[in-house]
């Protein structure tokens, strides 16, 4: 499966992903800049934040109790905004598009 993250000033990075890792986790493998990822993935550290554009948004899982209750700390946070650590990747999200925050930059 095709991920491409955006980082705030515009610079595209188009990575492969496998299904059942998580979305954080493909950025990481690439080396995508603003993923840092510093909790390892356990919805605890926000810095894995960023916006999913639709039709990806819609065809995720509802955020869980602990990732929306990071978000609320996360800076900059949209409608869109979730954690790509609790985002699994399936068939369902090739294409998708994931779109960092600028302070995450
Ligand atoms: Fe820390 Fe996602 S990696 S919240």
């Amino acid at each position: 499966m095709r991920i491409t993250f955006i980082e705030a000033d515009g610079k595209e990075h188009e990575v492969e992903a496998e299904e059942g890792q998580s979305v954080m986790q493909a950025a990481v493998n690439n080396l995508v800049p603003g993923i840092l990822a510093e909790c390892g993935g356990f919805a605890s550290c926000a810095t894995c934040h960023a916006y999913i554009d639709e039709p990806w948004l819609g065809k995720l899982p509802p955020p869980d109790v602990a990732e929306e209750g990071m978000i609320e700390c996360a800076f900059h946070v949209r409608p869109s905004s979730r954690l790509t650590c609790q985002l699994q990747v399936t068939p369902a999200l090739d294409g998708l598009v994931a779109r960092l925050p600028v302070s995450q930059t």
